[in-house]
């Protein structure tokens, strides 16, 4: 698979297939990711592949808590702003508005709401779920090499014929993670991520999120766009 396409076919699967994905493939997946690049070569990740019996005892823990008084979690890091602005606050709402109209949910069901976001915490299916934990000694540059990292196992997992979905949902669950896992106090929880098939017939796995044109996000200084595409 050309990397374009692997890039391109990527998106965030929420509803994933029982079939099973072998610890080989996970392995590969990893190996390669783990090409990413990171400050000075630190390789700040850490990752806890979950599956069988450990995923479904850490996943209905999770549920259990997520369904109880979810307020008494909260994540290591802040990933979302307390205030939102534009044009992130618009782009967000879409997002959510995209997922909600695919599954047929209406924006004041609740409860369907609460439910879908519950799926989160059985990585929506899928055989296998990654936990990605931080050092919490290292500095925010190290979020990036992490970012990079997490990138590359989402696309690595295309080539593969597998779909993925990034869940920081998990970083709320830190302290029940570390009940199920062998994390050091160190680590802080970064996300989860759920590998394996998508379930081809699930709406909410043709939602396809939208993308700022080139021109919100780039600008061209000093260079000759023209020459360059003329050359390729
Ligand atoms: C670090 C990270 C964390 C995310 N956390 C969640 C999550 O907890 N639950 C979820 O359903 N989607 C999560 N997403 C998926 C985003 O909503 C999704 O990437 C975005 O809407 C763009 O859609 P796409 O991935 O299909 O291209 C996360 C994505 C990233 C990169």
């Amino acid at each position: 698979m050309h990397v374009d396409e692997a890039i391109s076919s990527r998106k965030s699967v929420r509803r994933f297939l029982p079939t099973p994905v072998s610890a080989d493939v996970v392995r590969h997946i990893l190996e390669v990711a783990a090409r990413a690049p990171s400050g000075n070569n630190v390789q700040p990740w850490r990752v806890y592949v979950v599956g069988g019996e450990c995923r479904d005892k850490l996943c209905g823990a999770i549920v259990e808590a997520a369904s109880g008084d979810p307020d008494r979690h909260q994540p290591e890091y802040a990933y979302y702003p307390t205030s939102w602005f534009e044009p992130c606050l618009e782009r967000r709402r879409r997002c959510g508005f995209g997922l909600y109209a695919a599954l047929g949910i209406a924006r004041d069901d609740k409860d369907a709401r609460q439910r879908q976001m519950l799926r989160n915490y059985t990585f929506f299916d899928a055989p296998v779920g990654l936990i990605v934990t931080l050092d919490r000694r290292l500095n925010t540059g190290s979020f990036m090499d992490v970012g990079m990292f997490i990138q590359n196992i989402l696309v690595a997992a295309r080539a593969q014929g597998l779909h993925t979905c990034a869940q920081a949902a998990f970083a709320w669950f830190h302290k029940i993670a570390r009940e199920h896992l062998p994390m050091a106090a160190s680590e802080m929880l970064l996300c989860g991520i759920a590998l394996g098939h998508e379930d081809p017939e699930a709406p909410e796995n043709a939602f396809i999120t939208e993308r700022a044109d080139l021109s919100e996000f780039a600008s061209f200084h000093g260079c000759d766009v023209t020459a360059r595409s003329d050359a390729a």
